[in-house]
C-alpha cells in the first residue's frame, strides 16, 4: 500500500531527488484592483488576498525549512535582507502588491523576532514580529511605467521614442483597421452597459483594453443590479471583450518585425540574466549572497517578454493578458554537489522557466514551459544566456541607441561621450557600459508620459531637476499631472 502510493506520487515530484535550486527570479503582476477608468487606481482587499496567496506559495516552495525546492542557504523564518532583492515599478498598485507578497513570503516571525535588551527586558516588533523587507523602485529608463495602472495606454511609460512610435503604428496596420471595422457593431451594442463611461464615439476596438477593464472590474465588484443592462453581459460577450483586449494589448506590446516595440521585455531579460548571474557568481556556501529576486511589473512587460522569448510557440495562451497576481519564475538549478568553497561551475547549472496564470497556489502550481521555440524546459546556463542575449538590453547606451533617444539620460553629456561642441561637459567615465539605472530615467520617462498625453502644456511651470529622487517620481505617477520640483533639465 505504502509503496503503491509512493509510486503514484513519484511523477509529480520529478526534481525532488538530486536537484538543488541555487536561486530564482520571479516576475509578478499585481492583484485585483479598481478600474483604470477612474483615478485613483487602488489594490483591493481581494487583490491583496491574491498576492498574499502567491507569496505564501513561494514561501512553501522555496523558503520554508521543509520546502520541496528550498533555495540553497536561504533563511527560512527570519528574512536576511542581503538574500533578497525586491523591486517594483513606481506604481501604487504594484508596490502595494509587492508588500503584501512579502507578508506571505516572510510572515510575522513571532517569538523568533524577540530581542533581549541590555537591561534584560525582551522586545518584539509590532504585529507579533512583523518583518520589514524594503521594496525598491526599479530605476531604469523604463521605470516611468509606473503609470501602468493609471494609464490605459500600454506604452505610455516606456519613455522609448522608437517603441512608442512602433506601438502607435499598430493603429495604422491593416490588421487593426480590419478589426476596428468588424467589431464596430459589437462595441456599440454594449453602449447601454457603459455609455456613461464610454460614450458612443469611444465605444470601439481602439479602447478594447480600457473597455474590457471597466466591464471586467464591474463584474467582479458590482452586483448585477448596479450594472445597467447587465443582461447584455453574457459569458460569450465577456469572452469576446477579453479576447479582443488580448489582441489589442499583445499587438501593442510585441511585433516580430519591430522588436523595439517590446523594449520592456528586453530590459527585463537583461535584469533576469544579471540577477541570476549574481547568485551564480557567489560562493555556494555564502549565506549573505543574493538568492531570490522578485520584481513586480506590468502585464505589458509579460507580453513583451513572451513575444521576444517566443513563449507562444509553447502555448497559444501566451498571447493573452495574464490574470491578476500571475507570476513567471526563472529557477537556477543544478544536479552537481555544491562546492564547500567557491561558486558552482556554470557548466553544471541550468535555468528552468515556469509560469502560473493567476495566484500561484497548491491548486495552481507554476508550470514549466519551453522558451525560444525549443522543446527542453531546463536549459543549460550558457544556452539560456545566449538565447536571452539575442534581445536583452542592459546598458543605458544600448537602450538610448535602440530607442533613438538623444536627450535626458541619453544626452552625450549624460552618457559621457565628449563631442566637439560639448567639450566642457564631457565626463571622464567614458560611460558606454553604465548599467541601465538611475532615477533620472524615471523623470525623463514621466516627461514623455506627459508629452504623450498632451498634458505638458497644462502643467504650468513644469520643472524637472537633473538629479531627482524616487519620491518625486512616485508622486508624479500618483496624480499623473502635476510634477513640480526645483531645478531644470
Ligand atoms: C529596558 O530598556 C528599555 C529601552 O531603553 C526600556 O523601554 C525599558 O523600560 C527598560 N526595562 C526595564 C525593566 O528597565
Ligand atoms: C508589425 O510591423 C510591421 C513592420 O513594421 C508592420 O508592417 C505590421 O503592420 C505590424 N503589425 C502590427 C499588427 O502592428
Ligand atoms: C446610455 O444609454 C441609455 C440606454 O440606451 C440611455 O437611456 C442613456 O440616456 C444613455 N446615457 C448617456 C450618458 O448617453
Ligand atoms: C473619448 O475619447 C476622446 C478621444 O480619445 C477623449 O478625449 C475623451 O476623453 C474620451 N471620453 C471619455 C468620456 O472617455
Ligand atoms: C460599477 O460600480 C462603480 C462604482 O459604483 C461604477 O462607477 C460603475 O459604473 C459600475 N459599473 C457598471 C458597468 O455599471
Ligand atoms: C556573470 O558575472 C561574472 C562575474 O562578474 C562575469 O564575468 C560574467 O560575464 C557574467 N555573465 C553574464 C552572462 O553576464
Ligand atoms: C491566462 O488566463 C487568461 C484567461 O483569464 C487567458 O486569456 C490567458 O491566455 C492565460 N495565459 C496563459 C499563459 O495561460
Ligand atoms: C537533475 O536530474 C533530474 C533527474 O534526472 C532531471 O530531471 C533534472 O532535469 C536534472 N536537473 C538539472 C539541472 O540538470
Ligand atoms: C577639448 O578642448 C581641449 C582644450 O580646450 C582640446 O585640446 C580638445 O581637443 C577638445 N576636445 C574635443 C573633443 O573637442
Amino acid at each position: 500500500m505504502q509503496l503503491v502510493s509512493l509510486l503514484v506520487l513519484a511523477p509529480s515530484l520529478p526534481f525532488a531527488a538530486a536537484e538543488t535550486v541555487l536561486g530564482a527570479f520571479i516576475f509578478h503582476r499585481h492583484g485585483d484592483r479598481t478600474t483604470k477608468s477612474y483615478n485613483p487606481v487602488t489594490l483591493t482587499p481581494l487583490g491583496a488576498e491574491q498576492v498574499f496567496t502567491s507569496g505564501s506559495w513561494y514561501r512553501d516552495n522555496y523558503i520554508s525549512a521543509d520546502a520541496p525546492s528550498k533555495i540553497n542557504g536561504v533563511s527560512s523564518d527570519l528574512a536576511v535582507l542581503s538574500q533578497l532583492s525586491i523591486t517594483s515599478t513606481i506604481d501604487n498598485v504594484l508596490q502595494n502588491s509587492a508588500q503584501v507578497f512579502l507578508q506571505g513570503l516572510y510572515p510575522p516571525a513571532g517569538s523568533l523576532a524577540i530581542q533581549k535588551l541590555a537591561n534584560g527586558s525582551s522586545i518584539n516588533t509590532p504585529f507579533n514580529g512583523y518583518q520589514y523587507i524594503p521594496v525598491n523602485a526599479v530605476t531604469s529608463p523604463t521605470s516611468g511605467k509606473g503609470a501602468e495602472e493609471t494609464n490605459g495606454w500600454l506604452q505610455a511609460g516606456s519613455g522609448c521614442t522608437k517603441a512608442i512610435a512602433s506601438s502607435n503604428s499598430y493603429f495604422q496596420s491593416a490588421e487593426y483597421l480590419a478589426t476596428l471595422d468588424s467589431t464596430k457593431d459589437f462595441y456599440q451594442s454594449l453602449l447601454p452597459v457603459y455609455n456613461a463611461t464610454f460614450p458612443s464615439p469611444n465605444a470601439t476596438f481602439k479602447n478594447a483594453y480600457t473597455i474590457y477593464d471597466f466591464v471586467h472590474v464591474s463584474t467582479v465588484h458590482n452586483t448585477t443590479s448596479a450594472i445597467p443592462s447587465h443582461d447584455l453581459l453574457t459569458p460569450s460577450t465577456l469572452h469576446q471583450l477579453q479576447t479582443l483586449a488580448d489582441t489589442h494589448e499583445y499587438n501593442l506590446a510585441y511585433n516580430a518585425s519591430s522588436p523595439i516595440r517590446a523594449i520592456a521585455g528586453s530590459v527585463l531579460a537583461a535584469q533576469i540574466i544579471s540577477a541570476l548571474n549574481t547568485t551564480l557568481s557567489a560562493p555556494a556556501s555564502k549565506k549573505s549572497a543574493q538568492k531570490l529576486t522578485t520584481q513586480f511589473g506590468a502585464y505589458g512587460t509579460f507580453m513583451a517578454f513572451f513575444g521576444l522569448a517566443n513563449a507562444p510557440a509553447a502555448s497559444k495562451d501566451f498571447y493573452g493578458v495574464v490574470d491578476y497576481a500571475s507570476s513567471m519564475v526563472f529557477e537556477l538549478v543544478t544536479n552537481a554537489s555544491l562546492p564547500t568553497s567557491g561558486a558552482v561551475n556554470p557548466a553544471d547549472v541550468s535555468v528552468r522557466f515556469l509560469f502560473a496564470n493567476g495566484s500561484a497556489s497548491a491548486a495552481n502550481v507554476p508550470q514549466a514551459y519551453p522558451l525560444f521555440g525549443r522543446t527542453e524546459t531546463t536549459l543549460k546556463w550558457d544556452v539560456f544566456v545566449q538565447e536571452m542575449e539575442k534581445f536583452a538590453i542592459g546598458t543605458t547606451a544600448v537602450w538610448c541607441d535602440a530607442c533613438g533617444n538623444t536627450d535626458g539620460i541619453c544626452s552625450p553629456a549624460s552618457l559621457g561621450i565628449a563631442t566637439a561642441d560639448d567639450n566642457e561637459s564631457g565626463s571622464s567615465d567614458g560611460g558606454v557600459s553604465r548599467p541601465v539605472a538611475g532615477v533620472i530615467g524615471a523623470v525623463v520617462a514621466i516627461a514623455v508620459i506627459l508629452a504623450v498625453q498632451g498634458l505638458v502644456m497644462l502643467v504650468g511651470g513644469l520643472r524637472l531637476a537633473k538629479k531627482e529622487t524616487v519620491a518625486l517620481a512616485r508622486k508624479a505617477s500618483h496624480d499623473g499631472v502635476s510634477v513640480s520640483t526645483e531645478g531644470r533639465v
